[in-house]
């Protein structure tokens, strides 16, 4: 039997929220530039970053863009990742940081951020040869990350319930970006292309020095090995936590007092939150929206 869908209304609303294909976006996704990046130009030599929020997008972006670049540690020091990669469905107007303008202008091979769910991207990435990176992680993880971020960003209206009520948004797809369970079935269906590759944020955390060769061979960049260690070394948690070109301590609206983008960075961080009532229902609720599909979160929760 499966559960119904939970529906409650939510007593917080997402600056500028609106609908778009039946999918809830924040003001900094407006829906012109939805309809906008369907146009797009993909180029050959593009690499997407396709992550639901809270994967550990940031990780991701500056692992690939090092690899694509050689391990170009001198620019990486130089330029923030968000201007570095993109954030293809971002428009803020007051501060000049359009994410199609951006992508447009950069030189290649661009490394281009969405969190857009496979059925509003770009229609050309069907047709080009680009390749595309999906980050999946356990959903409890994403949520609870999820929730001290629409905590601490003014962007997401500063959240001030509770973390029960927010679990319910979360589960209900009454977050930026829609729900993360339809998200997961969409990218789910990619998985056998071959310019597409999964990766998971629990194997970046067991083996990511692994992770980077696997990385290497599927962007087809044969890396010197020392250039792949210091690639790995770069991006561990300590590392990326103290060097603000990738932990968005200079972004306004996240208040790194509430609760810093690079908060935590473990696996299994939910168990310090969720109670064993709540865990059980969003398991229940995994299995039916997911259980039919072999993902190997399933084992992860
Ligand atoms: P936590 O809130 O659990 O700490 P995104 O970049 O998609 O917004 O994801 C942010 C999450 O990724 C945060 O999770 C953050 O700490 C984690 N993250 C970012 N860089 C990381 C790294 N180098 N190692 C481990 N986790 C990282």
């Amino acid at each position: 039997e499966k559960t119904e869908v939970i529906r409650r209304t939510y007593s917080h609303k997402l600056p500028g929220e609106h609908l778009y294909d039946d999918i809830l976006f924040f003001g900094y996704t407006p829906a012109d530039v939805l309809d906008a990046v369907k146009d797009f130009e993909v180029r050959d030599d593009d690499v997407f970053i396709a992550t639901y929020p809270k994967a550990g997008t940031t990780w991701l972006q500056e692992l690939t863009w090092l690899i694509m670049h050689d391990g170009n540690f001198e620019e990486a020091y130089q330029k923030p990742v968000y201007f570095r990669s993109p954030f293809l469905e971002f428009k803020d107007e007051v501060l000049n940081e359009i994410g199609l303008d951006i992508a447009a202008q950069l030189q290649p091979p661009r490394i281009i951020k969405s969190h857009l769910p496979v059925t509003l991207m770009p229609n050309q990435i069907q047709n080009r040869n680009c390749k595309t990176l999906v980050l999946f992680r356990n959903p409890k993880d994403v949520c609870v990350s999820y929730y001290h971020f629409y905590r601490a960003s003014s962007s997401f209206g500063n959240f001030r319930g509770s973390w029960e009520e927010f679990m319910y948004m979360f589960l209900d797809g009454y977050v930026d970006h829609g729900s993360w369970f339809e998200y997961t079935k969409g990218w789910w269906g990619r998985r056998e292309d071959p310019n597409t590759m999964l990766v998971f944020y629990e194997d970046l955390k067991r083996n990511l020095r692994m992770e980077v060769d696997k990385l290497c061979a599927f962007l087809g960049k044969p890396l010197p090995v020392p250039v792949r260690e210091e690639i790995a070394r770069h991006c561990r948690f300590e590392n990326m936590k103290q060097n603000p070109m990738t932990n968005h301590m200079d972004v306004y609206s996240i208040d790194s007092n509430i609760s810093p983008l690079l908060r935590k960075g473990e696996v299994g961080d939910w168990k310090t939150i969720f109670t064993v009532a709540q865990s059980e229902q969003f398991d229940k609720f995994c299995t039916d929206e997911l259980g039919h599909l072999d993902i190997p979160f399933r084992y992860t929760l």
